[in-house]
């Protein structure tokens, strides 16, 4: 199993270039189903979930070019695709539920894999099948499996969901394009990758809106045109290398990026007084000491995101006072705690409340990664350690940030797999 090895206290200098964001495109590659005519995505991130995507809609049966060198996927979908999603594509990645609701569309049935569990919470699908219920879809689970049927095809509906969820608001939305009549969502998740999905959905054909406060309507069509789409940047892995950068930078570069998507984040950083300068497709972050403390909250977008929870601890750890940090999305998203105490962390967990006692002077370790964002918290700490940790379980990390070692050693940073 590769492990990666991080030499701390290098200071880190020189420019790092953003992907395109995971989470945008796990929905806009569900997306292509629908269409039966070409599509083309460009600045697609090559991780391994957006790989696990291609598989299965390759198993679906659409056709897909991958040009690696250029970011670029060519996709060709079809009128004779399978209905079925298996449970080998779904158990690792989540995501792969949102073919449920363009396969029923477009199909009037499908058989998907309950996804698999998921450490950092239980992770339902509850709102995905109340939404898709909503739409006139009989919904049945057997053997693990979801079974949904809509013999006389999807109908526009009015549904408010009871709460926030991005999946289920991008099921909602990918089922209701094509349904009959008119659709009105209310209480919306509306974070920049569902934002990006539907201008991807518009450039599609799709005839769909934001109507105001999380609402969006939607009139269904049924034919879809040929695109292309640049997907839009990853502002988790932004925010991470702006951590980066604060807790080891002497001076980064960011690149193509637009600040303005991550106002909360940027107002919330730099009143724990990290050095930034926010140009319009750049951001350059200087070596910061004396950071202060600060207390947050995870919400949806716009509020503070959840996974960046993790990499900020890092950063209150070496801010003066104490901090705190309340989880409201998931309920078990503290695993990299009991690591970044190996480290030499002050934290303490109650409930949903992790108090961070800084600042602490961070000593290298062997650790364990157990998600995708609590691996690269502890890639974080471990670039602003003394000596040398050794991170075991890196696939986490493959799972949704591109090139990271590359990226991090272009700006001189000593790490390595082995
Ligand atoms: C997406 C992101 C993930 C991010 C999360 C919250 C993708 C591929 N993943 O995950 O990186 O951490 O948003 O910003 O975009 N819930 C239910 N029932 C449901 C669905 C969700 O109770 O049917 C709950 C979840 O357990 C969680 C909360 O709603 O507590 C929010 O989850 P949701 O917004 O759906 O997250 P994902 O779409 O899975």
């Amino acid at each position: 199993m590769q492990k990666l090895i991080i030499k701390g206290k290098k200071k880190l200098s020189g420019s790092i270039t953003i992907s395109g964001s995971k989470n945008a495109s796990l929905p806009i590659l569900a997306a292509t189903i629908l269409n039966n005519n070409k599509t083309t995505l460009k600045n697609v991130p090559f991780v391994k979930d957006v790989s696990t995507m291609i598989e299965l809609l390759k198993f679906v049966g659409l056709k897909i070019k991958a040009d690696l060198s250029k970011k670029k996927l060519i996709i060709y979908s079809n009128k004779n695709l399978k209905t079925i999603a298996p449970y080998k594509l779904l158990k690792t990645m989540r995501a792969g539920v949102l073919v449920l609701g363009p396969l029923l569309a477009k199909f009037k049935k499908a058989k998907v894999s309950l996804p698999g569990g998921c450490a950092i919470g239980t992770r339902p699908v509850n709102l995905h099948l109340f939404a898709l219920e909503k739409l006139g879809a009989k919904i049945k689970i057997k053997n693990g499996y979801i079974y949904a049927t809509a013999k006389n095809g999807l109908k526009g509906n009015k549904i408010r969901f009871p709460s926030i969820s991005v999946g289920a608001t991008e099921n909602a939305i990918l089922a209701a394009v094509s349904a009959k009549g008119e659709t009105i969502l209310s209480n919306c998740a509306i974070e920049p990758e569902i934002q990006d999905m539907i201008i991807f959905l518009k450039k599609m054909g799709c005839n769909i809106s934001f109507t105001g406060n999380r609402k969006i309507r939607i009139i269904g069509v049924k034919e879809f045109k040929p695109l292309d789409h640049e997907i839009i940047f990853d502002r988790i892995e932004l925010g991470t290398y702006i951590i980066a950068g604060a807790l080891a930078g002497n001076r980064i570069n960011i690149l193509k990026v637009q600040p303005t998507i991550i106002k909360t984040e940027l107002r919330l950083l730099k009143k724990m007084g990290v050095k930034m300068k926010v140009e319009k497709n750049k951001i350059t972050v200087f070596e910061t000491k004396n950071l202060k403390k600060i207390n947050i909250k995870t919400e949806p977008y716009p509020g503070f995101p959840t996974d960046l929870q993790a990499q900020i601890m890092v950063l209150m750890s070496k801010a003066k006072g104490v901090s705190k940090i309340k989880e409201e999305i998931f309920e078990n998203r503290f695993m990299h705690v009991p690591e970044l105490r190996r480290m030499g962390a002050k934290i303490t967990i109650k409930n949903n409340e992790a108090t961070i006692d800084g600042p602490v002077n961070l000593s290298g370790a062997e650790v364990m990664a157990t998600d995708l964002r609590a691996s690269v918290s502890l890639v974080l700490a471990a670039l602003a350690a003394d000596n040398r940790t050794i991170i075991n379980r890196v696939y986490h990390l493959d799972r949704g940030y591109e090139n990271l070692e590359r990226k991090l050693k272009n700006c001189k940073a000593n790490i390595q797999r082995v």
